[in-house]
């Protein structure tokens, strides 16, 4: 008789997102008229920038004839964006990180659950709480876990609180940890690391033997320029950090799909014969196993961003959402209703008003307002107490979403 893997029996309920989906889709249902404005999920709104798509189809028409038509692609990416990459986004910046460092992949959200691959079973794991479920999820699913407590917390992973007390700022665990998983700006509460902040996780990771799994998500949304938008600014980087970056939020990419994983080769990590081992290696030969890259097509509309027409586009396309997430402070605000990050990210952490718990605040915004949020207890027990706002709509939604949560909880 076949047998499961029973670490998914661990797993609570649902995936938040789907779960979330799934009782909008019930209120909807039981009100068809209700004029719903989703808030929720971090999914962009808005169109391709029309430099991707003059790529894209440029390149669609390559591969409909026999002279430029292309078949596998390198399961690393074509070196023509891996090498754009690197320039734009890593030297740019006085980060030193080679073109084959990089590995352009179909996301974020599976290279940050796929790079446990490449990782042994005894790791200490720390995440922060909130914390992007994935990182937590896909622990849970490699048995790095044990089971789920009533605070929603797992044994076996340390938790690291973020709150307004520290500031959202990820604190130093104060015991050993192997692997760290950091995220800035921060998803769900859209706090930023300085370069100070940054430089104390990599000491300790060097100090430590860790590795950082940094996610850089959504570090395009970054307008103060003191703020590092990659953990490779901060000296010693390369020999304690991945890095996990998306075209999803910054050029619209969540249906297209390409993301990028730098594994810099001096990263290594021990074999369980005490010997030091490349994790890049590892990350190669996983990826050449398991992925066959990114289509050519949608590779063609990545490098169109790094192209002078498309870096003016995405720059308007992130001023958009970052304007977005500026009324949603304000309105809320207004309202007297605390908020925090929605500056230098597209999300908007909220105190919930009277008490409400995060899912009595996800019930009642949905049932007086019609507008779906996400509850802060779905990213961790320390975001009770909290609600992430997306800034991530059409201004119109945007506006009409907080007319409404204004006009219910300012009386
Ligand atoms: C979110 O809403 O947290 C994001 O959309 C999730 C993701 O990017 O996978």
């Amino acid at each position: 008789m076949a047998t499961i893997n029973d670490n998914y029996l661990k797993l609570k309920a649902g995936y938040l997102f789907p779960e979330i989906a799934r009782r909008v889709g019930a209120f909807a249902e039981a009100n068809p008229d209700a004029p719903i404005i989703k808030l929720g999920i971090g999914d962009v709104t808005e169109p391709l920038p029309q430099a991707c798509r003059v790529a894209i189809l440029k390149a669609v028409e390559e591969m409909g004839d026999r002279s430029s038509f292309k078949g596998y692609g390198p399961e690393q990416g074509y070196l023509w964006l891996r090498e754009k990459i690197a320039a734009h986004d890593f030297h740019s910046r006085g980060c030193d990180i080679d073109a084959s460092e990089i590995f352009v992949s179909d996301g974020s959200k599976c290279d940050t659950g796929n790079i446990l691959d490449i990782f042994g079973k005894d790791n200490s794991i720390a995440v922060t709480d909130p914390v992007y479920p994935v990182y937590v999820d896909t622990n849970v699913m490699a048995g790095h876990t044990g089971s789920v407590n009533d605070d929603g917390k797992y044994e076996g992973l340390v938790y690291l609180p973020m709150t307004a007390d520290n500031n959202f700022t990820a604190p130093i665990p104060d015991a050993k940890v192997d692997l760290i998983y950091l995220c800035f700006p921060n998803n769900p509460t859209g706090a930023t690391a300085t370069k100070t902040d940054l430089k104390k996780w990599v000491d300790y990771a060097k100090s430590n033997g860790s590795i950082i799994l940094f996610d850089a998500a959504y570090e395009a949304f970054i307008t103060d320029p003191d703020l590092p938008h990659s953990i490779y600014e901060i000296e010693g980087a390369k020999d304690c950090a991945i890095e996990f970056r998306s075209f999803s939020k910054n050029a619209g990419f969540t249906g297209t799909r390409c993301a990028l994983t730098v594994v810099p080769k001096s990263l290594t990590a021990k074999a369980s014969d005490g010997s030091d081992v490349e994790l890049h290696k590892l990350w190669n030969r996983r990826q050449s196993t398991k992925f066959n890259g990114v289509s050519y097509i949608v590779q063609r509309g990545a490098e169109a961003v790094y192209s002078e027409e498309g870096q003016a586009q995405i720059q308007e396309l992130i001023r958009f959402y970052l304007d977005n997430a500026s009324i949603i402070c304000t309105k809320l605000q207004e309202a007297s209703i605390s908020v925090y990050g929605g500056v230098n990210a597209p999300y908007v952490w909220v105190k919930t008003p009277d008490g409400l718990t995060s899912w009595d605040f996800f019930d009642k915004l949905l049932q007086a307002c019609n507008v779906v949020g996400t509850p802060g207890s779905g990213f961790g027990a320390a975001g009770e107490g909290y609600f992430r706002i997306s800034a991530f709509n059409s201004r119109e939604n945007v506006e009409e979403a907080m007319n409404r949560i204004t006009a219910t909880f300012k009386g």
